[in-house]
């Protein structure tokens, strides 16, 4: 019997790596994509013939007509977005309905969530995407979360909806705010449910089903492993498990079943809200790559912070994740420098770190110490990795060896063949 296989794509930074590019670059070999976990937080751009399409719930494999595509519980579904969605994508002339599935036990965002997401963000916060992502899952971990399969049972979903809506009026209270209106919120879930109504099932058993009949399964990850709610600069993460380990625990596999970690990485490094950010630009070169590079949000159009690639915080990921493959996306925005830099180590009261816990404190305590590559040219018109000017060969040299993985593609356009 042929066994199937699951291989995961996720990002490596501070999200916005390009994952939505190599997941449609990769899409046609897998029978079913799966987003497991994140929200509509995520902005997942791809160009199919010139046109952008931008993607923050659905798997991305839904452009392409002949994959599934399914959400795991480890999502937090807005059906208002869900909505949006597949009317975009039916109006681009794209089949949907029949062709997603939603997992029963995916918690539902609600407008008080994006509400309350809002409020904590005037009271400080982390320069959230105010999608609701922190206080849905934080209803789903204090066991207050009203999840999609809930709908099943008339009486079992009117009191966890209910409940959920006292538990929240606390906290609203708190910021002086009106309580909750429940006829309103009731009639909100109504207009949208027939977004997951007709789509419920189980993920975990769609999985073993197409393992089990040899299909190829793909991970779609969002965010990015710095963004982990346990691994990455906390607190200033976003609150779902967007490393490889959250995988399993969000899509219901065992750890066997896993192919390959693809682990997209940018040339140089973004990071959207506040937090540490040790090779961050502020100057004319920074300006340079954000112009260059179009770093402004997909979700929120906010200007993201750039700055050079760390290789301490690159090779930290590359191992939480356990990759196997990693991806460099966007070499193209380099084209044209005169000097390219790249973090190689930290010091910290002398003492020189290549290996270290990015916990926010390290990293806005630290000095990163960089090596400096020059003369980086001809990468747009390159056609094979041999073509690079030898500034672009000495980066990714040493890129390869700091990882200790070679770098399985590169990506260098929109639209462009990766090589
Ligand atoms: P994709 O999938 C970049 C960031 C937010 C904020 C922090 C917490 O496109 O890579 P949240 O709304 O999740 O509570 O915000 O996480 N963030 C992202 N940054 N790309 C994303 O997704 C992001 N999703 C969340 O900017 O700093
Ligand atoms: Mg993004």
């Amino acid at each position: 019997m042929k066994k199937g296989y699951v291989d995961v794509v996720l990002g490596l930074q501070w999200g916005d790596e390009g994952k939505g590019r190599i997941v449609h670059y990769l899409s046609r070999k897998y029978s079913l994509i799966v987003r497991f976990q994140g929200g509509a937080n995520a902005g997942h751009t791809v160009y199919v013939r010139g046109k952008k399409n931008v993607l923050h719930l659905l798997p991305t494999g839904i452009l392409h007509n002949n994959t599934k595509v399914a959400i795991a519980p480890g999502v937090a579904l807005d059906p208002e977005v869900l909505a949006r969605e597949i009317e975009f994508l039916e109006q681009e002339g794209i089949e949907v309905k029949g062709r997603y599935f939603i997992d029963l036990r995916t918690p539902i965002v609600f407008p008080f969530h994006k509400k309350e997401d809002g409020l904590f963000e005037q009271e400080g916060g982390v320069g959230s995407t105010k999608r609701g992502i922190a206080p849905c899952y934080r209803d789903v971990y204090a066991r207050f979360a009203v999840r999609a399969g809930d709908i099943l049972d008339k009486r079992h979903f009117e009191n966890a909806l209910n409940r959920q809506i006292d538990f929240n009026n606390m906290l609203l209270e708190h910021f002086n705010e009106p309580k909750l209106n429940k006829d309103e919120i009731f009639a909100w879930f109504e207009k949208y449910k027939w977004t997951f109504e007709d789509a419920l099932g189980d993920v975990s058993l769609m999985l073993k089903d197409e393992i089990e009949k040899g299909g190829a399964v793909l991970m779609e990850g969002a965010q990015g492993t710095l963004l982990d709610i346990f691994y990455g600069t906390y607190p200033y993460v976003t609150s779902s498990h967007t490393i490889a380990g959250g995988v399993l625990s969000s899509a219901g596999l065992g750890p066997f079943h896993v192919r390959r970690v693809y682990g997209v990485f940018k040339s140089y490094l973004t990071r959207v809200g506040k937090g540490p950010f040790p090779t961050e630009l502020d100057d004319d070169i920074g300006e340079t790559l954000r112009r260059v590079g179009n770093e402004y949000g997909a979700t929120t159009g906010r200007k993201r912070r750039v700055g050079w690639l760390d290789l301490p915080l690159l090779r930290y990921a590359i191992w939480i994740n356990g990759v196997t493959h990693p991806v460099m996306t966007k070499l193209d925005v380099l084209d044209g420098f005169k000097e390219v830099k790249a973090a190689i180590s930290y010091n910290l009261d002398g003492k020189i770190y290549e290996t270290l816990s990015p916990t926010t404190y390290f990293l806005e305590k630290a000095t990163p110490l960089y090596e400096t590559f020059g003369n980086f040219y001809g990468i747009k018109a390159a056609k094979t990795r041999d073509e690079f000017s030898d500034g672009v060969k000495r980066y990714l040299n040493k890129i390869e060896d700091y990882i200790g993985l070679k770098i399985y593609k590169i990506s260098k356009g929109k639209e462009d063949r990766l090589i």
